[in-house]
C-alpha cells in the first residue's frame, strides 16, 4: 500500500516532554514546523507538492541546526560529561534530514514525506527521549 501520510500525522504531544522547559519548548517548536508537512496532502499539483515539502524541510533543517547549537552550548555551560558524543548524534541527525531534503526530486514527494515522518516521530524522537533526557536529568540533579 502506498503511504499517503493521512493516518500518521506529524505532531508533538505532551508525552514528549523531558521536564526541562527550555529544551521542551524548542522540541515542541521543531515538531510544529515538521507538522506543516501534513498539509502537503491538500495540494494536488505534483510540482507544487514537491516545492512545498522542500520548503518545510529547509525550515526544519535550519531550526534543528539552531536547536542543536543551543543544546550544545547548554551542555557545555553545565559541564555535561557526554557533550562530545551527543554532538556526534546531532551531526548524524542533521545528515539524515539533509539527505531527505536533497533527494525529494529523486524519491518523490510521497516517499520524502514518509521519510520525514519516520525521521521526526521515530529517529529524532528517540534521540529526545533517550539522549536529551539525560541532559535534563543531569541538570536537575545538579540543582538538587
Ligand atoms: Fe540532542
Ligand atoms: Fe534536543
Amino acid at each position: 500500500m502506498k503511504w499517503d501520510g493521512k493516518n500518521e500525522r506529524l505532531e508533538w504531544t505532551e508525552e514528549y516532554n523531558i521536564d526541562n522547559q527550555k529544551m521542551d519548548e524548542e522540541h515542541k517548536k521543531l515538531f510544529e514546523i515538521a507538522s506543516k508537512a501534513n498539509n502537503v496532502n491538500k495540494i494536488s499539483n505534483p510540482k507544487e507538492k514537491e516545492e512545498y515539502l522542500r520548503t518545510v524541510c529547509m525550515e526544519l533543517y535550519r531550526e534543528i541546526r539552531k536547536h542543536f547549537n543551543n543544546e550544545e552550548e547548554y551542555m557545555k555551560f553545565h559541564h555535561y560529561p557526554n557533550t562530545q558524543a551527543h554532538q556526534v548524534f546531532h551531526e548524524t541527525l542533521l545528515d539524515k534530514i539533509n539527505f531527505i531534503m536533497v533527494n525529494i526530486n529523486i524519491t518523490g514527494t510521497s516517499t520524502a514525506h514518509h521519510k520525514l515522518y519516520y525521521f521526526m516521530q521515530k529517529i529524532y524522537l528517540e534521540h529526545v527521549l533517550k539522549e536529551d533526557i539525560k541532559i535534563s536529568q543531569f541538570i536537575s540533579n545538579k540543582r538538587e
